[in-house]
C-alpha cells in the first residue's frame, strides 16, 4: 500500500483556506484530512457540513476527503457528508452504538468506512469487523485539537493492524492521527502506518517546505 502525507485543515488558516489549499493543490499532496467536532464527544467544535461543501465545490476533484467525524451518533449525518463531497468517513467507536451498522451505512453512501478510536480504548475491540472496514484511524492525541503531543501508546496499534493485515490478508489503510512530526514520523511507519494526519507540522510555518521535508521522510517508502 502507498504512504501518503495526508494535511489536516484544522491548523490552516480559515481566514483565508484558499491560500492554503492552492499551497496543497501544487504539492504531491493526493487526500486532505477534514475533522468535524460537535462539542460533545470532544471538547471543542470546529467546521461541519457547509464548510466541507464548500471546499468541495472548488477543489473537490483534486482531492480525496477525508473526513473525521469527532460527533457523537455519527449515523445522523452520514448522506450529509456523502453529498458535502467525503469520499472515506470516519466514525468513532465511543460515538456510537452500533459500528457494523454504521460501517454499512457509509458504504451504502458510496464512501470508503473507516473506524477510529481515543488513546485509552483497545484496539482489540475492532478484531471483528477488521474484514469489513476501508480504513482504521489510531488517535496518537485525545482528539479534540491540534498540536498535541504524540502518545506512544499508538504505536502498538498500528503494530497490531499492521500483523492482522498480513494473518488475514485483510486490505484496510493504517491511518494516524495526532502530533506527528519530523520527530516521530519514523516510527509511525516502520509500524505499519499508511496514511499519515498532519495539522501542526504541515501549516505552521512554510506549508510547502513543511509538506517537501514530511514527504521526503514518507517517499522513501514507496521506493
Ligand atoms: C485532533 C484531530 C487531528 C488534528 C491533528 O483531534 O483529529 O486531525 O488536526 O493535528 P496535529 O497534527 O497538530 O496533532
Ligand atoms: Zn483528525
Amino acid at each position: 500500500m502507498k504512504k501518503e502525507l495526508v494535511p489536516s485543515l484544522l491548523s490552516a488558516n480559515f481566514y483565508n483556506l484558499e491560500k492554503d489549499l492552492d499551497i496543497l493543490k501544487n504539492s504531491a499532496i493526493k487526500t486532505i484530512h477534514l475533522d468535524v467536532m460537535d462539542g460533545m464527544f470532544v471538547p471543542n467544535l470546529s467546521i461541519g457540513i457547509p464548510v466541507i461543501e464548500s471546499i468541495n465545490k472548488f477543489v473537490g476533484n483534486q482531492f480525496v476527503f477525508d473526513t473525521h467525524l469527532m460527533i457523537e451518533k455519527p449515523e445522523r449525518y452520514i448522506e450529509a457528508f456523502k453529498k458535502a463531497g467525503s469520499d472515506i468517513l470516519t466514525v468513532h467507536v465511543e460515538a456510537t452504538s452500533d459500528l457494523p451498522s454504521v460501517i454499512s451505512e457509509v458504504k451504502n453512501a458510496g464512501m470508503k468506512a473507516g473506524v477510529s478510536l481515543n488513546p485509552e480504548t483497545d484496539i482489540k475491540v475492532f478484531d471483528d469487523i477488521l474484514n469489513i472496514v476501508d480504513l482504521v484511524l489510531v488517535m496518537s492525541v485525545h482528539p479534540g485539537f491540534g498540536g498535541q503531543k504524540f502518545m506512544p501508546v499508538a504505536i502498538d496499534k498500528v503494530k497490531h493492524l499492521y500483523e492482522m493485515r498480513e494473518m488475514n490478508n485483510y486490505n484496510y489503510i493504517i491511518e494516524i492521527d495526532g502530533g506527528i512530526d519530523k520527530s516521530n514520523l519514523k516510527t509511525a511507519l516502520d509500524a505499519g502506518v499508511d496514511y499519515v494526519v498532519a495539522g501542526s507540522s504541515v501549516f505552521r510555518g512554510d506549508i510547502n517546505n513543511n509538506i517537501i521535508d514530511l514527504n521526503g521522510i514518507i517517499g522513501v517508502y514507496n521506493e
